[in-house]
C-alpha cells in the first residue's frame, strides 16, 4: 500500500518539474511539504514523535519510488529520514525528541548532518571543527563542506572535537539550528547532478549552542554518525535502485519506439542481451537492499549488508544509467529525454555517504574480524 501510494504521488507530482527543476535548480519544497503531509519525511521514527513507525523496507519502498520520478528530491527525504530523524530518535533525550524530531519528522522543518570537512571526507576521525564547553554553552568553531540541505535546512546535527587528544572518541554531535549566531551558511556547489538539492558549505564562527543540544553523551559523535550512515547507505542503494528502474523503463520504451534498418532497434539481439543483464543487475540490487533493511528491522548487525548494498547498487546504477543513455543513440546526449539527466544524477551515488572504496573497507573489515560472516 505504501509503495502503491508514492508511487502515485511521485509519478503525477514530483515527476513534472524534475526537469526543470534540474535546469533551474530550485529546490522542491513544496513538493516536500506534500511529502512530509503524506508521512515520508519520518517514516520510521515513532508516532509519539509525529513519524509514521513504518519498517525499513516500507521506506525503501517509499524512497525507490521517489527517486524514480527527482533524485534531488530522494537525497532529501534520505537524509532527513536516515541519518537526521534516525539519530535524533536513537540517541536524543526526550526534550530533543519533543522540540526537534516532531517538526523533523512531520516535515515542517528541513534537517541536515554535516560530518564532512574540506580535509576531512572519507576520513572524518580527523575532522578539525571543535567545541569547547564554557558554561551551559559549547563554542563551536569549524567549515563543514558539502553538506546536504545545508542551505534550505533549519536543523542540524554537527560534528566537532570536544577532546582534541582522543581520537575518535573525542567527537560529539549536536543539535544547531538555523539563527544561531556564528552559524553561518557559506557557498552552495555548483553541481553536475542533484541540482535541485543544495549542497553548501556551514561555517561556525564562536557559535554558541546550548550544552542540552549535546547529542548522546561527550565523545559518541562518531558512533553517532557510523550508526547514522549505516542507516544511509541502505537510503543510498535505494535511491540507486530507484534512478536504475527509471533509467532503465526509458530504455525499453525507446527501444521498442525507435526504428532502424527497418525494424524497432528492440529486435536486434545485441540490445535485446542489454535488457536482460540491465533487468538482472536491478533486481539483484534490490534484493541486497532488501536484505539490508529486513536485517535493521529485525534488530541484527546490518552494517556490512549496508554497505554492500550501496557499493552493488550505486555502482550498478552508473553502469545503467550509461548503458540506458547509449541505447538512446544522439537522443541519449541531449536534454529532451530524461536519461541525460538521470546519468549526471547517479554519478554522485558513488561517492557521497562513504565511496565505493570506503564501503569495500568496511566490508573486508567486517569479514576479516568476524570469521562468523564467511
Ligand atoms: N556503527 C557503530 N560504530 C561503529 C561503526 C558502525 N557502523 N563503524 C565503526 N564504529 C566504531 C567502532 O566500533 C570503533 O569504536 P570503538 O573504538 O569504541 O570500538 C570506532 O567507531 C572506530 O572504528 P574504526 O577503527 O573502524 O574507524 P576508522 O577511523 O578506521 O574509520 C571508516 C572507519 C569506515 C573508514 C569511517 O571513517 C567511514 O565510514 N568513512 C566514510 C565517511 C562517510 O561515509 N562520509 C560521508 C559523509 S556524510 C554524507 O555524505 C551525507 C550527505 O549529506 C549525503
Amino acid at each position: 500500500m505504501i509503495q502503491s501510494m508514492v508511487r502515485e504521488f511521485s509519478r503525477k507530482v514530483v515527476a513534472g518539474t524534475a526537469a526543470e527543476r534540474d535546469r533551474t535548480k530550485e529546490f522542491p519544497a513544496e513538493n516536500l511539504k506534500k511529502m512530509g503531509e503524506l508521512g515520508l519525511m519520518g517514516m520510521m521514527v515513532p508516532p509519539e514523535y509525529e513519524g509514521q513507525g513504518a519498517d525499513t523496507i516500507s521506506y525503501v519502498l517509499a524512497l525507490s519510488e521517489i527517486a524514480y520520478s527527482c533524485a534531488s528530491t530522494a537525497v532529501v527525504m534520505s537524509v532527513q529520514n536516515s541519518i537526521v530523524c534516525e539519530s535524533i530518535n536513537k540517541f536524543g533525550t526526550e526534550e530533543q525528541k519533543e522540540k526537534f524530531l516532531k517538526p523533523l519528522a512531520s516535515g515542517k522543518v528541513i534537517g541536515a548532518f554535516a560530518l564532512t570537512e574540506p580535509e576531512a571526507g572519507s576520513d572524518p576521525v580527523r575532522q578539525s571543527a571543535t567545541a569547547v564547553r564554557d558554561g551551559d554553552y559549547y563554542v563551536l568553531n569549524g567549515d563543514k563542506r558539502f553538506i546536504t540541505s545545508g542551505k534550505n535546512a533549519k536543523t542540524v546535527i554537527v560534528t566537532a572535537k570536544t577532546d582534541e587528544s582522543n581520537q575518535h572518541k573525542g567527537i560529539s554531535a549536536f543539535i544547531v539550528t538555523k539563527g544561531t549566531p556564528g552559524f553561518i551558511v557559506g557557498n552552495v556547489e555548483e553541481k553536475m547532478g542533484l541540482r535541485a538539492s543544495d549542497t553548501t558549505d556551514l561555517i561556525f564562527e564562536d557559535c554558541r549552542v546550548p550544552a542540552e543540544n549535546l547529542l548522546g553523551d561527550e565523545g559518541d559523535g562518531f558512533k553517532i554518525a557510523m550508526t547514522g550512515l549505516d542507516g544511509g547507505r541502505i537510503g543510498i542503494a535505494a535511491q540507486s535502485v530507484g534512478l536504475a528502474q527509471a533509467a532503465f523503463d526509458e530504455a525499453v520504451k525507446y527501444a521498442k519506439k525507435r526504428k532502424q534498418f527497418g525494424q524497432s532497434i528492440s529486435k536486434f539481439q545485441g540490445l535485446r542481451w542489454k535488457i536482460a543483464d540491465m533487468a538482472t543487475e536491478i533486481e539483484a540490487a534490490r534484493q541486497l537492499m532488501f536484505l539490508a533493511a529486513s536485517m535493521k528491522d529485525r534488530g541484527e548487525k546490518y552494517t556490512t549488508q549496508a554497505s554492500m548494498a550501496k557499493l552493488f547498487a550505486s555502482e550498478m546504477v552508473n553502469r545503467i544509467a550509461a548503458t540506458a543513455l547509449q541505447m538512446h543513440g544522439g537522443y541519449g546526449f541531449i536534454k529532451d529525454y530524461p536519461v541525460e539527466r538521470l546519468y549526471r544524477d547517479a554519478r554522485v551515488f558513488t561517492i557521497y555517504e562513504g565511496t565505493s572504496e570506503i564501503q569495500r573497507i568496511v566490508i573486508s573489515n567486517n569479514i576479516l574480524k568476524d570469521k562468523r560472516k564467511l
